[in-house]
């Protein structure tokens, strides 16, 4: 008989408690060492907002493109920057160099028309729309590129005029 025993648990209700208590305490004693644990951390949430979003930012850094927002049309010099530069700044394969009057004088002379036709349709070494692609740079784009970098050379080239759709986005 358990009683002979020296069992603490003499009946149905005892027992309920001690399974509860095995099973309680030593969650609890968990929980008070995972808050301790965390206590050194400035917040004492395991997954607060600072920590969620460096662990979803792999995935969760979705960058939206409004396809039906107005066109940021390209300054002559970004256009230069980002595609004539590679060969107009070092003057490579015989290219007119920026900044070089001399090298720029005769074909200035040309006019805009002239120069911006030579780019966009390519001249010797140089490949048509300077290698750029047109879905990236536009013809207006293009345009503003040879007058940035006429002037530059001492021209006085005036700014080509935007292409209406692009006025009517602003
Ligand atoms: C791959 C090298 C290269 C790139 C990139 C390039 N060019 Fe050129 N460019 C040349 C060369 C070489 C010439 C000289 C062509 C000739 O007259 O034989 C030239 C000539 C020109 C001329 C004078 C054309 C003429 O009729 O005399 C203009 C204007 C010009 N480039 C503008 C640009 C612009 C604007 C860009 C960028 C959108 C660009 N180039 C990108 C190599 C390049």
């Amino acid at each position: 008989m358990s009683e002979q025993h020296g069992s603490m648990i003499k009946n149905p209700k005892q027992l309920i408690l001690m399974v509860f208590a095995a099973f309680f305490v030593p969650l609890i004693v968990i929980l008070l060492l995972l808050i301790y644990a965390d206590s050194g951390t400035k917040q004492s949430s395991i997954l607060d907002s600072e920590s969620t979003l460096k662990i979803i930012k792999p995935v969760a850094n979705l960058n939206f493109v409004d396809a039906s927002a107005p066109k940021v049309l390209k300054t002559g010099e970004a256009v230069y920057q980002s595609v004539c530069a590679s060969c107009h700044s070092s003057g490579a394969a015989g290219a007119p160099k920026f900044e070089d009057k001399a090298a720029w004088a005769g074909r200035v002379s040309k006019g805009y028309a002239g120069l911006l036709t030579s780019v966009i349709k390519g001249k010797n070494a140089m490949p048509a729309r300077g290698g750029a692609s047109p879905d990236d740079v536009s013809d207006f784009e293009i345009g503003r590129a040879v007058v940035y970098m006429a002037n530059a050379a001492g021209g006085k080239l005036s700014d080509p005029k935007e292409p209406e759709q692009a006025k009517a986005g602003k």
